[in-house]
């Protein structure tokens, strides 16, 4: 019998799906990571699959523990880099994500956030729950920004920033976009397009654009900036992202703008954010990933000095019922890691990896002519 070892749980439906063909599945039942060791210690025993969740570290000494029996590590997550794939490569282990699924999902919570934070929402109803509301008046205690007819930086125009500008093409936003390795100028224009319908139409008042440029146009003519690239470290590529935004590119934005966080926390140097923050560079942030999770109770983050313009989220943004849960991999974030563990234990597709359709390390199995 094929055995499965899960690092968390993935949900009934998506756990029983994968009991019922048969497989033996074991569940660290958490709901925290279990050790690194305990992951060796299961590697080691002989398991054909690991599901793994974004806070395992998955690298050469758990492929090594799995020499000869580990055949797919499925994490339930788009984001992928604490999987190591080199090594994943170097031990020829196909890896697998759940892209797609969560893309609505994300970039919905992504323009909830930005909301949250420009219309001042938590600020407002802590004043009415802690009865400090005194009276309706036109603009005190305080005021929101609009989001309407305001323009964006999209930060990284992959699956989930392009969702992201098609949320905000549907709050009369401009939009500038700019990703440091890819260009989807179709997608582009076809938002532009349906613009151009809405304000001919007279759905929409003021006309509104959307444009690729660069990273300083889109830092400094943005009144929100929404980043949505992956983290890559230097080591990885000649484009890292980690730390993309610091001291130097916070001080490109507006004093007036807002900056939200829904990829990964490396990306953002939470220390210089948090001066920005407090010396008032920037208006606020909305962050739903931070360099280290949970957010530890000393970082700058946290200051009650910034509290009113900075709203922080448990890594959430893909958090919704269907999304996380649904046993459909065309729906779900479980459906598509069961689906995923299924293809390469009964080598569908041939049982060649590079035709299936959620490993992300094709490049290990590509035959070479
Ligand atoms: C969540 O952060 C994911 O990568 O799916």
């Amino acid at each position: 019998m094929k055995r499965i070892f899960a690092t968390s749980r993935i949900g009934d439906p998506a756990e029983n799906r994968l009991r019922e063909h048969g497989y033996e599945l074991e569940v660290f039942q958490g709901p925290e990571a279990p050790p690194k060791t305990l992951i060796i210690e299961k590697v080691k025993s002989g398991i054909d699959a690991l599901i793994t969740t974004l806070r395992d570290r998955i690298d050469a000494e758990v492929f090594e523990a799995g020499k000869g029996s580990l055949k797919v590590v499925a994490q339930i997550a788009v984001g992928f880099d604490n999987i190591n794939r080199a090594d994943a490569n170097k031990y020829k282990v196909p890896f697998t994500h759940t892209a797609d699924v969560l893309t609505e999902a994300t970039a919905e919570f992504g323009f909830f956030m930005l909301g949250v934070l420009a219309r001042k929402m938590y600020s407002s109803e802590r004043l009415v729950r802690e009865q400090k509301w005194p009276s309706w008046h036109p603009f005190l205690p305080f005021l929101g920004d609009e989001v309407t007819g305001k323009t964006i930086a999209i930060i990284g125009t992959g699956r989930i920033g392009l969702a992201m500008i098609k949320k905000c093409s549907g709050f009369d936003m401009n939009i500038l976009c700019y990703d440091p390795a890819y260009h989807n100028d179709k997608y582009i224009a076809s938002i532009q397009e349906l613009m151009d319908l809405r304000y001919a139409t007279g759905i929409q008042k003021e006309r509104t654009w959307i444009k690729y440029v660069e990273i300083e146009e889109a830092l400094s003519g943005a009144d929100y900036v929404s980043i949505h690239v992956p983290l890559l470290l230097d080591i990885d590529t000649d484009k890292p992202t980690y730390h993309f935004i610091n001291e130097k590119t916070l001080k490109l934005m507006k004093p007036t703008a807002y900056l939200v966080n829904t990829s990964r926390g490396p990306v953002v140097d939470e220390k210089a954010l948090a001066k920005a923050l407090k010396d008032k560079v920037i208006a606020g942030a909305a962050l739903d990933v931070f360099e280290k999770e949970p957010l530890p109770a000393d970082s700058p983050l946290l200051d009650p000095e910034i509290a009113d313009r900075t709203r922080l989220f448990h890594h959430f943004a893909s958090g919704a019922q269907i999304t996380r849960l649904s046993v459909d991999p065309d729906k779900g974030m479980a459906g598509r890691t069961a689906q995923a563990v299924i293809d390469v234990l009964e080598g569908s597709y041939g049982g060649d990896p590079t035709k299936m359709p959620y490993v992300v390390n094709k490049e290990a199995f590509e035959k070479k002519s």
